[in-house]
């Protein structure tokens, strides 16, 4: 198993952490990291998926590319599409922005972003990824990393090539959901793929899928020998993970897990910051958000009910309120 405690370089980058906080559409947003890097400071971040060709015909940058320079770093921003012209053009804007790295997705599922040659399907076109990888790359100064998964189905499995691919054409770290295309989010990670990529190619290589506790990260990186870990799911209602396990690599201890009532009032407080930073598509968004903070305490899908159809800032800090007052003594501080 690698060393966890050392540094993770990628490219002229150095990272202390090797615990990343993977991107979420709909989620990894400006105010979600903010929570994440309050537990996990030290670890790698990355925007929502950015479409490049979007952004060549927008004279301001969309919100979900905005980064916090003051305090947002080491932070990623990843792009998608499969125009390489637009992509370096995005990628430019990105690290005026403010990106340590850019990252560009070749795993998403969605038929929607498939169908115009993006996400997953740049898998069945790897000489399109690698020359999407070589302008990218030639445009910036910062490192270029690829995210992306075992193949399109189970019949195309092809990450062995296509991580080569990627590496010869310049990307300096690849991320691995250890999945296929057709397995959707379904289906265990199937981790023995990391370990595979790992032998053939050099650059560091992340493991995700699956890694929803500090056992799972490291039986992760005991099987597949991978550079480091990426959290997904698991921070959705619980920003916590990315930070527990980075503390445990760096000292061997297990932190305190948070009680149910500092879990809603990190929720009260996550619900007035999306609020104060989105207005009401905040609070829509907030929704979600809230459900999954919602769990593992008596009363808590009676609460979920009602804050999936929060329509007031107000009403959302009350039901939070009345529910860290009712919990039981043991569920406090
Ligand atoms: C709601 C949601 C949004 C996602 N958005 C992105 C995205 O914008 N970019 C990306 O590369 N992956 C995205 N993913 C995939 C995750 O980053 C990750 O690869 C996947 O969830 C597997 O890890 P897990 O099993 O730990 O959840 C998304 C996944 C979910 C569930």
């Amino acid at each position: 198993m690698v060393d966890v405690k050392q540094p993770l370089q990628i490219g002229n980058l150095t990272l202390r952490s090797r615990v990343f906080q993977s991107p979420l559409s709909g989620v990894t947003d400006m105010v979600f990291r903010r929570f994440v890097r309050r537990f996990a400071p030290r670890s790698l971040m990355y925007t929502e998926m950015v479409n490049a060709t979007g952004l060549h015909y927008v004279k301001q940058l969309p919100k979900i590319m905005e980064v916090d320079r003051e305090v947002e770093t080491p932070i990623a921003i990843q792009l998608f599409d499969c125009r390489p012209h637009f992509l370096a053009e995005a990628a430019v804007k990105a690290v005026a922005e403010g990106a340590d790295l850019v990252d560009i997705n070749m795993g998403c599922p969605v038929n929607k972003i498939t169908r115009n040659g993006g996400g997953s399907s740049l898998l069945r076109q790897p000489e399109l990824a690698q020359e999407i990888v070589r302008q990218v790359v030639a445009a910036v100064p910062v490192p270029v990393t690829v995210k992306t998964r075992l193949g399109w189905s189970d019949q195309e499995i092809n990450i062995l090539d296509f991580a080569k691919r990627m590496e010869d054409a310049g990307a300096k770290l690849i991320t691995i959901h250890a999945r296929t295309r057709a397995q959707g989010y379904n289906g265990s990670a199937r981790w023995e793929w990391i370990r595979r990529v790992k032998e053939v190619v050099k650059i560091p290589v992340i493991a995700n899928g699956d890694i929803f506790s500090v056992e799972a990260a490291i039986a992760c990186l005991e099987q597949t020998g991978a550079d480091g870990v990426m959290c997904s799911r698991g921070t959705m209602g619980y920003p916590y993970l990315v930070g527990e396990i980075d503390h445990f690599f760096q000292t061997g201890q297990r932190r305190t897990p948070p009680t149910t009532q500092a879990k809603l009032l990190l929720a009260r407080e996550h619900l007035q910051a999306l609020y104060d930073y989105k207005g009401i598509s905040g609070l829509r968004q907030a929704r979600k958000h809230m459900t999954w903070y919602a769990k593992g305490f008596p009363g808590a899908s009676t609460l979920r009910d009602q804050l999936c159809r929060l329509e007031t800032l107000q009403e959302g800090l009350d039901l939070l309120d009345r529910a860290i007052e009712s919990l039981p003594p043991e569920e406090r501080n």
